[in-house]
């Protein structure tokens, strides 16, 4: 447990630890609240962007309050259509409808005596809404096919990263459902309002797939964590993760590597990155850079910053490598890159080549270089006196 975790830590379906990273005053406020209602058996209506943590924030829940024993079950409310998700969540008798050919128990059943988390509650049908309410009032309800009324001691928590008081003024969502579910809302700030939390998270989840992976990775330099905190994090912490998760694949020795190259738009294109990856992401306008293959200052925005990252990072490990480019401790190795993968990134970037100075007084990364210096070191891939300085 890192000092700047909070004390929440829900295990996930296998069982291992789940922390909730951050010390920002915006998670502070959500884990107080967290605090507060997993006291009670009120329902929650846990709310925020994609990626933000809603799905640990419910599980917290859950392993704070006193049903912490009894089970927690989840429900995916857009994952399925409205006679399968009604039968998941109620069950239904043999012979129910076409294709029920045993009885199966619902969802509310399962979670009886604990907590049961209804995620995408935004996408649940109009039709089931409901049912659901009464289910919630009344605290009963019987299977599909069957005239038996059960009665269950159920806490709902529920999630939505839409806005339920728009769709409710839309009639897309039923008014008495969306007030008897927010009787207590629990609303995610997303990342970039709480970039106080980047640096415990990034240092979390580099050490997390270093681990994972086996890999030594474990400094972030300041010119990667100052890209990492411009960029405006669409998918929150889930697309954070992602980024970590590939810069951990692609580094090698201790240095963590900012992924920012034709990768991303394959991960991207791949799904990997579930949702947030947007034509404004980190990958996307990384690749987009690469792509065309224009200078650094040309692309505005995010891309002209992790190139200008990539190119801080590479001076940074060529510094703390004497300025060697190959060989076992050289940059290259340091960075994860094939010697000649380097050098031709290193061109690139324009780094000693004249161009890495442009739009980047003050960085020092100008002044380290001339095109001739630049030239003998890749060129011999020796020690380089100019990176020292
Ligand atoms: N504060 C945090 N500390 C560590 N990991 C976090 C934190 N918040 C979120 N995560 C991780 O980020 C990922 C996304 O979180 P989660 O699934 O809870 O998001 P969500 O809000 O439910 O998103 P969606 O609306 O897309 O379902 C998960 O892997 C989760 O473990
Ligand atoms: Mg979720």
């Amino acid at each position: 447990m890192t000092a700047s975790a909070l004390n929440m830590m829900p295990t996930d379906a296998s069982g291992a630890k789940n922390e909730l990273i951050g010390s920002s005053p915006g998670l502070r406020r959500v884990w107080d609240a967290v605090r507060m209602v997993a006291r009670t058996d009120a329902g929650v209506l846990v709310t925020g962007e994609t990626g933000t943590g809603k799905e640990l924030v419910a599980r917290a829940i859950h392993e704070e309050s006193a049903r912490n024993r009894g089970p927690y079950v989840k429900v995916n409310c857009a994952a399925m259509p409205a006679g399968l998700l009604e039968s998941e969540l109620f069950g239904h008798e043999r012979g129910a409808f076409t294709g029920a050919v045993t009885q199966t128990t619902g969802r509310f059943q399962l979670a009886n005596n604990g907590t049961l988390f209804l995620d995408e509650v935004g996408d649940l049908p109009l039709e089931l809404q409901p049912k659901l309410l009464r289910v919630l009032q009344e605290r009963e309800f019987e299977r599909l096919g069957s005239a038996r009324t059960i009665r269950v001691d159920v806490r709902i928590v529920a999630a939505t990263n839409q806005d339920l008081a728009q769709m409710v003024q839309e009639r897309r969502f039923r008014a008495d459902l969306f007030y008897r579910l927010n009787v207590f809302p629990i609303a995610l700030p997303p990342l970039r309002e709480r970039l106080e939390d980047l640096p415990p998270l990034v240092q979390h989840f580099v050490r997390k797939f270093a681990l994972r992976m086996n890999r030594e990775v474990r400094h972030v330099s300041p010119q990667v964590m100052e890209a990492l905190r411009r960029h405006p994090w669409p998918g929150n912490i889930r697309e954070l993760q992602n980024v970590i998760e590939r810069g951990v694949i692609l580094s090698s020795g201790t240095e963590f590597f900012l992924p920012s190259d034709r990768l991303g738009s394959s991960f991207a294109q791949n799904g990997l990155g579930h949702t947030g990856f947007g034509s404004n992401t980190l990958e996307h306008d990384a690749a987009a850079h690469k792509v065309d293959g224009g200078p650094a200052g040309d692309t505005p925005g995010v891309g002209r910053t992790l190139a200008e990252a990539e190119r801080d990072h590479i001076v940074a490990v060529l510094r703390q490598a004497g300025g060697v480019v190959g060989g076992r401790n050289g940059a290259a190795a340091r960075l994860g890159l094939a010697r000649t993968t380097l050098v031709y990134r290193m061109r690139k970037l324009g780094i000693g080549q004249g161009r890495g100075a442009a739009g980047h007084e003050g960085s020092g990364v100008g002044k380290l270089a001339t095109p001739a210096h630049m030239t003998a070191a890749v060129g011999r891939g020796a020690v380089e006196a100019a990176w020292l300085s």
